[in-house]
């Protein structure tokens, strides 16, 4: 099945009689992001300011927000699950010309927008580990670090400070750019659901997100248990 990219460009109005509002980011899936987002500049702000003691606490804060995300994936609202934005080859190629496979494609994560996703989630968890195990042979040195060898401590430090720290930079980067560019030019309404949930939709079907209270407090409970493990982790500093 097909569909066309443009009804999703359309912002909702009187003539539109078939938009419908769905919930598509649940609320964990908004605070996840704006969190992440927080942490992330914060983490750039301690790591150059050289706040090293701040350095590590917003990295504690990093590695319970993705924790968090990733069993989000699996048992989350259905937008917000993994399985609904994993997209074969062709659907992205069909996307990048126009015409989507399934209108379903256009409403959570586009078959585009899944691979930045999946970049950032990957190169955040990239850098929160390899932060775990690096040392700057003066004063920080990663809670894991006395449990590998130094050669993964080298190794580890030099992804961090390097590769790593410059890719995050620029998904970072480049994620604001695609955003403002599908919002302002584009006209898909994008930037709204991720502070309300909810994103007017053309296609049909389009079951909602799951987000009451019941899975608000299992998303609570979760993120407690990441927190936890978080600590945990941060305990085993010396
Ligand atoms: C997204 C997550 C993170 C980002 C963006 C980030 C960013 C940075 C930055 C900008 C620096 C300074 C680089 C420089 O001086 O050129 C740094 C250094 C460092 N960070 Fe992180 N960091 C993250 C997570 C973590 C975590 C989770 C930990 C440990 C709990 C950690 C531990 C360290 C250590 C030990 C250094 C010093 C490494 C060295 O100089 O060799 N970082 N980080
Ligand atoms: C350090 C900065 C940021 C990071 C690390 C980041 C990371 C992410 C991640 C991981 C997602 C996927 C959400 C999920 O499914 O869990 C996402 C989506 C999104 N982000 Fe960000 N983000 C950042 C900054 C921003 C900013 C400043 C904006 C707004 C101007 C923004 C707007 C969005 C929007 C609209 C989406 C949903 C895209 C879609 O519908 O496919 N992000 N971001």
């Amino acid at each position: 099945m097909t569909a066309s990219l443009e009804p999703a460009r359309r912002h909702p109005g009187p003539d539109n009689a078939s938009a419908r509002s769905v919930r598509v980011w649940d609320l964990p899936t908004r605070l996840f992001h704006w969190a992440l987002t927080l942490t992330v500049i914060c983490l750039l702000a301690t790591g150059f300011g050289g706040v090293m003691e701040w350095h590590f606490r917003f990295g504690y804060t990093a590695l319970s927000l993705l924790l968090f995300r990733v069993i989000w994936g699996f048992i989350g609202g259905r937008w917000s699950r993994f399985s609904s934005f994993v997209y074969a080859p062709r659907s992205l190629i069909a996307y990048l010309r126009g015409q989507p496979h399934h209108p379903n494609h256009l409403v959570g994560h586009t078959p585009l927008g899944a691979l930045s996703v999946f970049a950032l989630l990957a190169i955040l968890i990239a850098q929160v580990s390899t932060g775990l195990v690096a040392d700057d042979e003066i004063s920080a040195s990663g809670p894991l670090t006395r449990f590998v060898s130094g050669a993964v401590v080298s190794l580890a430090s030099s992804w961090h400070v390097t590769f790593g720290l410059w890719t995050v930079i620029t998904l970072v980067i480049v994620h604001i750019v695609a955003i403002f560019f599908y919002v302002r030019v584009k006209r898909l309404q994008l930037l709204r659901p991720m502070i309300d949930g909810d994103k007017q939709v053309y296609a049909q079907p389009a079951a909602p997100s799951r987000d009451d209270a019941g899975s608000r407090a299992l998303a609570l409970v979760v993120f407690i248990v990441c927190g936890g493990f978080a600590a945990w982790i941060a305990s085993l500093r010396v």
